[in-house]
């Protein structure tokens, strides 16, 4: 079997690292993305196998298109694009201070990133046998469960991602598409009292990306297990 090429956004560290060294493990091509190309060198070559840096910042138009022809040129396909990179702006604020800059800032990572990256790949993504886009969402972004109001920018963003997923999945029937929360895990984005290990909340990732039926898609997975919007 042809190893699977899979990038990953924001792997420098936290969930998109811990999920690219399982992959890498596994036997995948990993594509190791971070804006600073020395810290996505250094988490590739900590890897080794078959682990590739890449530079990528999302908000970015210029680094994605030059992505999209690095994966071009080296791999010819893409057959997993994990939209893993996210920033969390607002923690602890309340919607009545909500800035528009912090809002803008949040949307243009956590959800025009996603979009850009994915509308860029879908070319590489097509020329996968397997083709599957993973969105990393959260349980904050989560509409009709009790309410998440501790980060109202980061909590919109995420159920905007989730949005975005059902419009892929929607458009490209061909492609597995599907958003994922990793749980409450200790990164930099986490903080240190989580209770799951950044290699705990890469667990459905993982099996998305490699060991997932490709009928399973347009879903909101938790834990191995399709939960609601
Ligand atoms: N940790 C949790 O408890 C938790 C819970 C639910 C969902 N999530 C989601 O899981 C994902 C990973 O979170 P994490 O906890 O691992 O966060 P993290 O430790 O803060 O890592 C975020 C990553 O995103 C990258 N990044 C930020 N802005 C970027 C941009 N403009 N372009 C490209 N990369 C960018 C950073 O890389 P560079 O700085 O190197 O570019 C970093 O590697 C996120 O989507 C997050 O929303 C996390």
């Amino acid at each position: 079997m042809q190893q699977p090429v899979i990038l990953i956004s924001g792997a420098s560290r936290g969930i998109g690292l811990a999920a690219a060294r399982q992959l890498s493990a596994r036997g995948a091509i990993v594509l190791v993305a971070s804006r600073s190309f020395d810290r996505a060198q250094q988490a590739a070559a900590a890897m080794g196998g078959a682990a590739t840096a890449l530079q990528l910042d999302v908000t970015d138009e210029c680094s994605i298109a030059l992505a999209v022809s690095e994966v071009a040129t080296r791999f010819g396909r893409l057959d997993v694009l994990v939209n893993n990179a996210a920033v969390l702006l607002d923690h602890h604020e309340s919607i009545s201070l909500l800035k528009r800059e912090v809002l803008s800032e949040t949307f243009a990572t956590n959800v025009s990133g996603a979009l850009c990256l994915a509308q860029a790949m879908l070319p590489l993504l097509e020329k996968s046998s397997d083709p599957r886009i993973i969105n990393v969402s959260s349980r904050a972004g989560q509409l009709g469960s009790e309410l998440q109001t501790w980060a109202p920018a980061y909590s919109m963003s995420k159920s905007a991602l989730n949005m975005l997923t059902q419009q892929l999945a929607a458009a490209y029937p061909g492609i597995a598409v599907n958003s994922m929360c990793p749980g409450w895990c200790r990164t930099e984005m986490g903080g240190p009292d989580a209770p799951r290990s950044a290699d705990e909340g890469a667990d459905t990732l993982v099996w998305l990306a490699m060991d997932a039926p490709h009928a399973l898609r347009g879903n909101f997975i938790k834990n191995r297990e399709t939960i609601h919007w």
